[in-house]
């Protein structure tokens, strides 16, 4: 089943503190973002790719787009101050299609397979998000002092990709913006509305680059794939 992606990637990475939009570091010599592109470039079921850009750093990107032969962005709209706002520019730009992905261009190693589930769990049940388990044992702290051990099984870290049926996310990101709800996911959203969000299990892999550990887990995920391949 066919969809689009929507890759904010108008963020700063303050928290990488590279001085630079973190997306365009290297992970064994090509820059994250053309490594999150290549997932969807090579995907046969994406039909286009929406990026929401920093107006000063579009033509750098538009040369790596040319460079690395990314043929399928459709469009790459002005970012916002918060990446909420950066996806809703894209969906202002997008037409109508059954399933929209939106999935953060800091991560790079998210499967096929997995998408391929998401898609198929937006089609059915309208919106459905990526996540694992919690491995660590989780507890609730307040002032320094523990108040409750979290029942674990009910905890999920959640990720990105998020799929969603157009009309559901249109309608949550508008009566967002309305009064001015400001969510971490695009989930948050979608369960504002009252409507259910359903979980597909993704992998550890799927990591977001954030912090400057995250480059080498990153280039130790790539070289384990490199030889799994041979
Ligand atoms: N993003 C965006 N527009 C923003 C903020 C973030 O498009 N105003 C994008 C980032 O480029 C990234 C994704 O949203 O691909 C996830 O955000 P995050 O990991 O927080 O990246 P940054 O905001 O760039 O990093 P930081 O929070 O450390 O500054
Ligand atoms: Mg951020």
């Amino acid at each position: 089943m066919q969809y689009e992606v929507v890759l904010p990637a108008a963020g700063s990475g303050k928290r990488m503190g590279a001085g630079q939009n973190k997306l365009f570091l290297n992970l064994l010599g090509k820059p994250i973002l053309i490594h999150t592109l290549e997932v969807f470039e090579q995907d046969s079921k994406c039909t286009g790719i929406w990026l929401a850009v920093k107006p000063e750093e579009r033509s750098y990107i538009q040369a790596m787009l040319e460079k690395y032969r990314i043929l399928k962005v459709k469009g790459l709209p002005d970012g916002g101050a918060e990446r909420q706002h950066s996806v809703h520019s894209c969906m202002k730009e997008m037409e109508q299609v059954d399933i929209v992905l939106v999935h953060d261009a800091a991560r790079p190693f998210i499967s096929h397979d997995i998408i391929a589930n998401l898609v198929q769990s937006a089609h059915k049940y309208g919106a459905a998000i990526a996540g694992v388990r919690a491995k660590d044992t989780m507890k609730k702290v307040r002032d320094g002092v523990i108040e409750e051990t979290v029942d674990r099984d009910s905890l999920w870290m959640i990720q990105t990709p998020q799929a969603f049926q157009f009309d559901l996310i249109v309608e949550a990101e508008d009566v967002a913006e309305k009064v001015g709800f400001l969510g971490t996911d695009e989930a948050m959203l979608v369960e504002r509305l009252g409507h259910a969000v359903h979980i597909v299990e993704s992998s550890y892999e799927n990591v977001k680059m954030t912090t400057k550990e995250d480059l080498v887990f990153g280039e130790a995920i790539l070289r384990k794939r490199a030889l799994d391949a041979k």
